[in-house]
């Protein structure tokens, strides 16, 4: 298994380009199976995550040609309704086939995700909403297995707001009879792109951007275009990598609304931040890192995919501050890890409490989930010393090859081949 080995303390400059964002293509690929033909989807980020969805999409008889960021889907010849374990084992968004498979076909049998690295991420409301929308649900030998032979329309509200569920009812209710209203609907950016991708095959959504949409069913959706949108987390994540090394980096990243919650947070650090039409530019020379709390929350908020790293930012901060994540509250699996690298973080419920100045020296760390990999590595590169990163697959599966960037940035990180576990 590759890791990573991090000589840290070096200081980045330059300007590096944030890649298209992996929860917005893991959503609009499912999408595709509404129609029948070729959808050509351009800046598709290449990370783990996509090729898992790729070999879904292929199990179901989807051909697919993925070269330099251009996905093409063809969805002409469907031959199967059944996303197998082994394939949704490895990534829960793999659930988003059940709306479009189930909406189009009749008929969808996909394996239940079961836990997840940080603890249980339950379906339950995806399920609930596609009874609603009609569909008969049964649980059999650890699958789901969806029936209905035409789905209806209905009024569907979320308790909590979901961006799987939202995404997956959106993609069943675009091809059900009649209409459909969700409320407490998912406002993320990838689920805006979702439903903007569903308009342009064809479908009518009204509310778009909003917590209330408004889906009258069509009967058939042909084939479209997108550009993904840039990724808001690896964006946020490097700007996080240029403030706990005090450094002055630019990204080529063009949907900064999308991470204004982080920008505000990073200027309450201290770090300045410079917008410029596709640009941002974050500015930690010579800081003093202020101690800032966080709390997590559904966008426009802070980001839970950005808790891990902000908590390793904190560990450099002035004082301490707390960092709570209230979506996924058992979201943590990193502090161990930093700690190992002279953090001093306790847990308390679903906040860490981060004892700022810490120097850090590096160790050997563990990766135990995507972001918990990148609060590793942003954690090695501010330490003194080598830090080597294992398990680096975590990182792969959502980062477009973070080392290179950092590299690029003057990053001394570098990738080994190994069998470590
Ligand atoms: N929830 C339920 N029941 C459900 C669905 C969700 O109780 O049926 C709860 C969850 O337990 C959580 C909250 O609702 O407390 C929000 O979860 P959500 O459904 O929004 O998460 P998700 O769709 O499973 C996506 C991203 C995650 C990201 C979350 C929150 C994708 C493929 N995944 O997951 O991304 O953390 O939204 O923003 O879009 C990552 O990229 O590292 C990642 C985990």
């Amino acid at each position: 298994m590759d890791k990573f080995i991090i000589n840290g303390g070096k200081k980045l400059s330059g300007t590096v380009k944030v890649s298209g964002a992996k929860n917005s293509s893991l959503a609009i690929m499912p999408a595709t199976l509404l129609n029948n033909g070729k959808n050509v989807l351009t800046n598709t980020p290449e990370v783990n995550d996509i090729f898992t969805m790729i070999k879904l999409l292929k199990h179901l008889g989807v051909k697919a040609e993925f070269n330099n960021h251009t996905l093409e889907l063809d969805t002409t010849d469907i031959i199967s309704q059944e996303a197998p374990y082994d394939h949704v084992k490895k990534m829960r968004a793999s659930v988003y086939v059940l709306g479009p498979l189930l909406a189009k076909y009749g008929y969808a049998k996909v394996s239940l995700p079961g836990g997840c690295a940080w603890g249980p991420r339950p379906i339950n409301l995806h399920l609930e909403a596609m009874k609603k929308l009609g569909a008969e649900i049964e649980l059999e030998g650890g699958y789901i297995i969806a029936k209905a032979k035409k789905l209806k329309g209905a009024n569907i509200h979320f308790d909590i707001s979901s961006v799987g569920a939202t995404g997956n009812v959106l993609m069943a209710a675009v091809l059900a009879e009649g209409s459909t209203t969700i409320s407490n609907a998912a406002i993320e950016p990838e689920i805006v792109q979702l439903a903007d991708f569903l308009k342009d095959m064809g479908a009518q959504i009204e509310g778009i951007g909003t917590s209330t949409l408004k889906i009258e069913g069509v009967n058939e959706l042909h084939p479209a275009n997108v550009r993904t949108i840039s990724d808001r987390i690896e964006a946020g994540t490097l700007l996080i990598a240029g403030a706990l090394t005090r450094s002055k980096i630019t990204l080529d990243y063009i949907d900064h609304e999308h991470i204004n919650s982080v920008l505000w947070k990073l200027e309450d650090s201290g770090a300045k931040i410079c917008k410029d039409n596709n640009l941002v530019t974050i500015n930690a020379e010579g800081l003093s890192i202020k101690n800032v709390d966080v709390t997590t929350a559904i966008y426009p908020g802070f980001p839970t995919d950005m808790q891990a790293q902000w908590t390793a930012f904190m560990c450099l901060a002035e004082g301490v501050s707390s960092v709570t994540d209230n979506i996924y509250l058992d979201r943590f699996k990193h502090v161990p890890e930093l700690n190992r690298l002279g953090a001093d973080i306790e847990v308390r419920n679903n906040t860490a409490v981060v004892q700022g100045g810490r120097k850090l020296l590096g160790a050997k760390v563990m990766s135990t989930d995507l972001r918990a990999s990148a609060s590793l590595v942003l954690a090695g590169l501010a330490a003194k010393g080598e830090t080597e990163v294992l398990r680096i697959y975590h990182i792969d599966r959502g980062y477009q090859r973070i080392e290179e960037k950092l590299q690029a940035l003057g990053a001394d990180i570098k990738r080994v081949p190994g069998t470590e576990f």
